[in-house]
């Protein structure tokens, strides 16, 4: 049993990421946090309650976190999330309530609780994480790791940006909090757009068809929130669920092993992360603070959203 905690930006993406936790057995999810990212941070605790209530959980507290980034201006997303964040997806007004708690309390009353044994799984910008590093560096020891939805490496075919041409939106949102989380000696696993781009683990039309065609509440659900991507691209990336499938699964994934520092200062290509690589002289093993993802396997991956989230069967 793994005890975890997403912290989130919901968002499409997001809520399938939280729908596979709650519906794997291997992960007991002991909150949901909720960071500005796609949309507001109200308009994602908003989102996060009607989740948690579609799936009529109510004894899993959900907190509210950075209401913008450390340094910067916010940046939506809901050109891609649509302007509830949710896609065309249309969940009642929650009765469920945010704890009264701020995530970095959360986090680090958890992590207290789950001395050794809490995973964290930030499928949104860091500006949480950092805070809950800053607030207790000790943190790092207390954690059993960090698996993010993050960065564009360059390490496949598929690792270039989504918000610039070499940055993913996480990372990019906050920059600074993402470079405390990399310095903070964590144990740290990233999921970035070098795997969640590639074409064979993404939602096809065809796989959205299937879903849209299963008349079930959960596959409406789904359908619903992917519908306007799909239709738009004519497949949809799938991202956060990735990190939660690599928790719960973790060979479900490849990892090579590097130092990552995150471009903090240029416009260009702010949000950069920068796998350390010269050809004369690769990172030494002990300042490597990353193991970033370089393979999924994708039929598997697509098989446990189709199996755990839209037919429910775990
Ligand atoms: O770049 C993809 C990431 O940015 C996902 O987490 C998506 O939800 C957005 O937050
Ligand atoms: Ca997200």
């Amino acid at each position: 049993m793994e005890h975890i905690i997403i912290d989130t930006d919901p968002g499409v993406d997001d809520a399938l990421a939280i729908l596979l936790a709650f519906a794997s057995p291997e992960l007991n999810v002991e909150a949901v946090t909720i960071v500005v990212g796609n949309v507001s941070l109200e308009q994602g605790s908003v989102n996060a309650l009607k989740l948690l209530e579609f799936l009529g959980v109510d004894d899993v507290p959900v907190a509210a976190g950075a209401v913008k980034p450390m340094l910067r201006g916010s940046r939506d997303a809901r050109s891609v999330h649509g302007d509830t964040g949710l896609g065309e997806a249309v969940l009642p007004e929650p009765r469920l309530r945010l704890d009264s708690r701020t995530a970095v309390e959360v986090i680090l009353q958890k992590a207290d609780e789950y001395e050794g044994e809490l995973t964290l799984i930030p499928v949104g910008p860091l500006t949480n994480i950092a805070a809950a590093v800053l607030a207790r560096p000790r943190i790092v020891e207390q954690l059993e790791r960090v698996v993010i939805m993050g960065g564009a490496f360059g390490l496949t075919p598929y690792g270039k940006g989504n918000v610039n041409s070499v940055a993913e939106f996480n990372i990019w949102h906050d920059p600074e909090a993402a470079q405390v989380v990399f310095d903070s000696g964590v144990p740290l696993t990233a999921v970035g757009l070098d795997v969640t781009t590639d074409p064979s683990n993404q939602m096809s039309k065809e796989m959205h068809g299937e879903i849209d065609g299963l008349g079930t509440e959960r596959a409406g659900l789904v359908a619903d929130l992917y519908r306007g991507n799909v239709m738009r691209r004519g497949y949809a990336s799938l991202h956060d669920p990735i990190a939660v499938a690599a928790v719960l699964a973790p060979d479900i994934v490849g990892v090579e092993r590097h130092r990552v520092d995150v471009e903090c200062v240029s416009e260009l290509s702010r949000g950069q992360t920068v796998v350390k690589r010269r050809f004369h002289r690769p990172a030494d093993p002990e300042e490597m603070n990353v193991d970033v993802c370089v393979s999924v396997d994708g039929e598997r991956f697509l098989g446990l959203v189709m199996d755990r989230v839209v037919r429910g069967v775990s």
